[in-house]
C-alpha cells in the first residue's frame, strides 16, 4: 500500500518512531496525518510541523482511542492506515526474576502494548470493511519474536501483540485489510536511552542502534511490498530462523547471553 493520498493515525506520535512516521507519512503525500499521544504538547508541536491533526490520548482507555478516531474521521476523513504505535517497558529491576514486576504494572502494559491494538483495531475495522479495505501497522518489537532479557512484561506484551495482529490478518485479509508488524531492535529513542541508562540522542553511538529516520523509511518500504513482518533490522530474520530451527538450543544462548550480562546475579546459584 501508498502512503500518499491516506489519511493516517499515529498513536504515540508525539515522539520518537511515533513522530518519524508521522512526519515520513506526511512527506510521502499523506491527505492527512493526526498525531496521537498522552503528550498533547508535543503532540501538537509535531502536527503544526506537518499541517496534521493533534490529538491528546491515552491509548490505555478504548474509550480515548475511539475518540481519537472520531475526531480524525471528522475532521481529517477516514482512517485508511491506523498505526497504533504507543508503547511503553518495564524492566524487572530490582528483584530481576520474571515475575517480579507489581501487578499494576503487568496490567498497565499489557492495556498499551496489546489492548490498545484491540481497540484501535475494533474502532476502525468496521468503517474500513465498509469502504472495501485498509490498513493497520501495529508497532511490535524484536523482542515479540524473540525475546528482550530482563524485561518479562515488555517481551510477553509484544509477543501477544503479534498474535494478535497474525488473527487480524487471517480473520479479515479477505476483506481487505492488510496488517503489518514492526518488530525492531533497539533505536535511538528516550524508551531506548532510558533503558541503557544515557540521553536520548546518545544512544545512536551503540552499535546496532538505528535512527528512527531509518526505521520510518523500512516501514515505508514494508508497507509497499504489503509484507506482515516489518523488520528494520535484517539481522531478526536470521535470530527467528535459528529459534524456529530449535528453540531449546535457542533458549540455552539466551541463559548464556543473560549470565553475561549478570554475572553476579545469585539467581544463577539456583541452577
Ligand atoms: N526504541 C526502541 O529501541 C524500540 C525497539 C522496538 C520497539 N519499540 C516500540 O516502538 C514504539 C515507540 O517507542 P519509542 O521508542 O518511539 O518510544 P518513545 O518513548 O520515544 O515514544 C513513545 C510515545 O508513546 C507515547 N505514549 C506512551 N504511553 C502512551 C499512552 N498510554 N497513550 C498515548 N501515548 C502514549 C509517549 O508519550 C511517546 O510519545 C513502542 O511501541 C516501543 O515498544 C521501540
Amino acid at each position: 500500500m501508498k502512503v500518499e493520498g491516506k489519511i493516517v493515525l499515529v498513536t504515540g506520535g508525539a515522539h520518537g518512531i511515533g513522530r518519524a512516521l508521522a512526519e515520513r507519512f506526511h512527506a510521502e503525500g499523506a491527505r492527512g496525518v493526526a498525531v496521537a499521544d498522552l503528550d498533547g504538547e508535543a503532540a501538537a508541536k509535531v502536527a503544526e510541523g506537518i499541517d496534521g491533526l493533534a490529538v491528546t490520548a491515552d491509548v490505555s482507555r478504548e474509550a480515548e482511542i475511539r475518540r481519537a478516531v472520531a475526531e480524525t474521521e471528522e475532521r481529517l476523513g477516514p482512517v485508511d492506515l491506523l498505526c497504533s504505535n504507543a508503547g511503553i517497558g518495564y524492566s524487572d529491576a530490582p528483584g530481576w526474576t520474571a515475575t517480579s514486576q507489581s501487578n499494576e504494572q503487568w496490567e498497565k502494559i499489557w492495556r498499551v502494548n496489546v489492548m490498545a491494538h484491540v481497540w484501535g483495531a475494533r474502532a476502525v475495522l468496521p468503517g474500513m470493511i465498509a469502504r472495501g479495505g485498509g490498513w493497520l501497522l501495529h508497532t511490535s518489537s524484536a523482542a515479540g519474536l524473540l525475546s528482550q532479557i530482563g524485561d518479562a512484561s515488555y517481551s510477553t506484551t509484544k509477543h501477544a501483540a503479534i498474535g494478535f495482529a497474525e488473527s487480524v490478518a487471517i480473520t479479515h485479509g479477505d476483506q481487505g485489510i492488510g496488517v503489518s508488524v514492526l518488530c525492531p531492535q533497539a533505536v535511538d529513542t528516550a524508551m531506548l536511552a532510558a533503558a541503557v541508562g544515557v540521553t536520548a540522542g546518545e544512544a545512536a553511538k551503540i552499535d546496532g542502534v538505528l535512527e528512527p529516520a531509518e526505521v520510518a523509511a523500512a516501514v515505508v518500504r514494508g508497507l509497499e511490498a504489503e509484507s506482515f513482518l516489518i523488520l528494520p533490522h535484517p539481522e531478526v530474520s536470521e535470530y527467528m530462523r535459528r529459534k524456529a530451527a530449535d528453540v531449546d538450543r535457542w533458549l540455552a544462548g539466551m541463559r548464556r547471553f543473560r549470565r553475561s550480562m549478570f554475572p553476579d546475579d545469585e539467581m544463577m546459584d539456583l541452577g
